[in-house]
């Protein structure tokens, strides 16, 4: 139902406004792995909204546990006091979290948990007596949110120009090498060279004046960079050698998206925080997490004056109740459907496959896939000098297909439920809108 006169009140975020607001798409129902449009047309979600409706849309679970909290305790402060379902929800999380990784901090979303994360790095280094260590290595390429901190560390140029001075950080190069690693299935075998440019940051820096490294196990917004075998757990040593904390964002890699509840477990490397949101409630209530090794709690803890606030940092809606409801129904339906480890199961080696029968293609440069996280990299068009992903991802909407769309590369995180027939509609969507574009 429409209850608006035009589209020129809401400015959209990240979106071609004024190319949208003369084609607009509106979706007006979402059910299972679908979206339905304001003309009812059916949209197969292969994005899972924003890489966040783990458990597919419509769980009614979830929303019956929204609005049952909502009727009980709506909000109360959780600055000094405190709700149960806080307190039930973490306890609950941690199940899923890597040893030692047992104490959450709340936040709102995916940026304010990553913003959380860094300050939780540069108050236990201060707590620690190691003031000099405050600077943020983060990774070209990457995505770490749109907060001051996360542009800072992010690596992706549009987001970062043009707002002035950031903070103290240094990059480490991207790990996406076509050259050597096109067609890779899962992880790519080269570039561990790309874990050793560390070495050479902190040669540079210096170790004592640097306080995290902050790396998405696998890069999403960037265009889905896998990485390399034995990379993660080379950056990890370093960190360790070097006493430098290790922060993985997972916001994208958490909550099954790679057949296990974190990139952290999957790939058998524990960084010293991890980043959390979107599938942590399945994207219908915003809220962010950050896991916290038991130590990096307790220095901040015991440094801080018996009685007094040990870190000034939090939000109005860390916690939010109602959000912890939808985290916790959520968390039943992950658990009892099994969807944290599907990805790893028949339905990825369905993706896979799928996926990399594209490669006959011949405008297919690239495909990349993990888990249920997959991408297609196209060559530049000749003759022109626009990326093909934007037409890419208009032409798929009116095949009836949702994407995502970074340049040349078009990238795929479905919900987790996806059934091979709706894998390919994809990949059918995807050769049938090559075949009108070029
Ligand atoms: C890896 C990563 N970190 C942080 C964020 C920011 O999350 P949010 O949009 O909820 O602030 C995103 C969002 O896509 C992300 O992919």
């Amino acid at each position: 139902m429409k209850n608006y006169s035009s589209l020129d009140a809401f400015w959209m975020p990240f979106t071609p406004n004024r190319s949208f607001k003369a084609n607009p798409r509106i979706v007006s129902r979402t059910e299972g792995v679908y979206c339905y449009t304001d003309k009812g047309q059916q949209i197969l979600d292969a994005t899972a909204g924003l890489w966040c409706v783990n458990a597919g849309h419509g769980r009614k679970e979830i929303a019956e546990a929204i609005g049952k909290q909502a009727l009980e305790l709506d909000y109360t402060s959780p600055f000094s006091f405190g709700h149960d379902i806080g307190f039930e929800f973490a306890e609950r999380l941690i199940k899923h979290t890597p040893d030692p990784l047992n104490k959450v901090f709340f936040a709102n979303s995916g940026s304010e948990a990553v913003e959380s994360a860094l300050k939780i790095a540069l108050a236990y280094q201060s707590a620690r007596g190691k003031h000099g260590k405050f600077k943020l290595i983060g990774r070209e390429m990457a995505y770490h949110g749109v907060n001051f901190g996360g542009i800072s560390v992010g690596g992706l140029t549009p987001n970062r120009k043009g707002f002035g001075p950031l903070l103290q950080v240094d990059h480490l190069p991207h790990t996406l090498d076509i050259e050597k690693n096109a067609f890779s299935r899962g992880l790519p075998e080269h570039d561990l060279e790309g874990a050793e440019a560390l070495e050479d940051l902190i040669k540079f820096h210096d170790a004592s004046s640097i306080a995290a490294v902050i790396i998405e196990p696998v890069s999403g917004a960037g265009g889905v960079i896998m990485p390399p075998q034995g990379y993660l757990k080379r950056l990890r040593e370093i960190c360790t050698a070097h006493d430098i904390l290790l922060i993985f964002d997972e916001v994208i890699t958490g909550w099954g998206r790679l057949g296990s509840a974190f990139a952290a477990t999957e790939f058998d490397v524990v960084p010293d925080m991890i980043v959390s949101a979107k599938g942590i409630t399945n994207g219908i209530v915003p809220l962010g997490a950050v896991f916290v090794a038991d130590a990096i709690h307790d220095t901040i803890m015991d440094a801080a004056p018996e009685g007094g606030v040990e870190f000034y940092h939090g939000y109005t809606y860390s916690a939010n109740p109602v959000a912890c409801a939808a985290g916790l129904a959520t968390l039943d339906i992950y658990e009892q459907e099994g969807l944290l480890e599907r990805a790893s199961g028949e339905i990825g080696q369905y993706w896979e496959d799928a996926l990399h029968g594209l490669q006959d293609l011949e405008q297919v440069i690239d495909v990349r896939n993990y888990g249920l996280i997959g991408a297609v990299q196209f060559a530049q068009p000749e003759g022109t000098a626009t990326p093909v992903g934007g037409a890419m991802q208009l032409k798929c909407y009116e095949l009836g297909v949702m994407i995502r769309a970074m340049g040349n590369i078009i990238a795929f995180s479905p919900p987790l439920t996806i059934q091979p027939e709706e894998i390919d509609q994809l990949v059918a969507a995807i050769r049938a809108a090559v075949a009108e574009l070029y």
